[in-house]
């Protein structure tokens, strides 16, 4: 019998026949239900021993059930997976980069095709490199345009304001020519609104070599703002930066043909895009580099800034907050 039970038991394929097995050796009327009706019959001193084997009996064939139970189920699911192939495809989410990430490596391609690397350096610096070798000691006012975020003070450790710290650091580690644009996230104790955030993203350029002009610095942002945003009319501001003399302040002609452009533009259709202008000796001698033999241009935008031109977004805030429906509009970007 126990004999018949294993090979029946091995031969099951699908859920009825399991059913029908159990049925047969565990039902009501089962074949071990019959063995306890005989127990009556049996001579009281085998009774113990016939007890006991119909009740291993019983139990092997119970365990039974249950292994075949689960070895039918696993095999349906694999079928399930792998066998049917007409079932719908699990979906299958694609991500999309984020808008800074994509304006930024769109600059950094504008400018490798003119020569230029990418440098990057540590978000939080000393003083040094965010302020003194750029023309700013200490006390000098226009420190205070900076809000910066301080970590610790004397000798002053902090969140970085500009990313002109990286171009300090690549002139005290490098030779002229030189031609690096720094992209990077930088800080400042600014009021958030939907105009500004104390966290942003800056790129920065820096050219320097024997003999650069100022020429050189208006081709080379006219080449980029054509190549950006399409625009091939640009205008420079009279401004000031520390670390730039002469300083200006780079305006691209975006247009008037709609509402938007009136708005963005405060009807004027010229809208300010970045900060430039020919690095002051000071900070070429700060940086060990000969200012007698060498001169050059430095300029320096914001991310988000062009990201918002770009795409129409009116609120810097959304940059991040991570909200998906925000993001995946940007999938079908590179
Ligand atoms: N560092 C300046 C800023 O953060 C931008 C700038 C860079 C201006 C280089 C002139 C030259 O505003």
């Amino acid at each position: 019998k126990e004999y018949t039970a294993e090979a029946e038991a091995f031969s099951t394929q699908s859920k009825e026949e399991l059913e029908a097995f159990r049925i047969k050796f565990l039902g009501k009327k089962g074949v071990l239900n019959d063995f306890f009706a005989e127990f009556k019959n049996v001579p009281n001193e085998q009774k113990k021993e016939f007890g006991q084997v119909v009740n291993i009996l019983k139990n092997a064939a119970q365990d039974k059930v249950a292994q075949i139970q689960e070895a039918l189920e696993s095999k349906e699911e694999a079928k399930g997976v792998y066998g049917d192939l007409t079932r719908p495809g699990e979906p299958f989410t694609v991500g999309s980069r984020h808008p800074i990430s994509i304006v930024k490596n769109q600059v950094i391609d504008i400018f490798s095709n003119i020569g230029f690397n990418v440098s990057e350096g540590p978000e939080i610096e000393d003083d040094w490199h965010n302020f003194t070798a750029l023309n700013l000691p200490e006390y000098h006012p226009a420190r205070d345009m900076q809000d910066t975020f301080f970590i610790q003070t004397n000798p002053d450790v902090l969140l970085r304001t500009h990313t002109s710290s990286v171009q300090v650091r690549y002139m005290e580690n490098n030779k002229p020519p030189i031609r690096t644009i720094s992209p990077g996230r930088v800080f400042r104790n600014e009021a958030i609104s939907a105009r500004s955030h104390c966290i942003f993203h800056q790129v920065e350029g820096l050219y320097i070599d024997e003999g650069v002009s100022f020429a050189d610095l208006k081709q080379t942002l006219l080449y980029f703002t054509k190549e950006m945003f399409g625009k091939s009319k640009i205008r420079l501001r009279p401004s000031y930066f520390p670390f730039t003399e002469p300083s200006a302040e780079v305006d691209i002609y975006w247009g008037l043909k709609t509402e938007t452009d009136y708005r963005i533009t405060k009807g004027t259709g010229w809208l300010e895009i970045m900060g430039c202008g020919m690095v002051d000796p000071n900070v070429l001698k700060n940086c060990g580099i000969d200012d007698t033999k060498y001169n050059g241009f430095a300029f320096g935008m914001g991310i988000e800034r062009m990201a918002m031109l770009l795409y129409g977004i009116s609120d810097i805030r959304m940059f991040y907050e991570n909200d998906v429906r925000f993001l995946e509009q940007f999938k079908a970007s590179i």
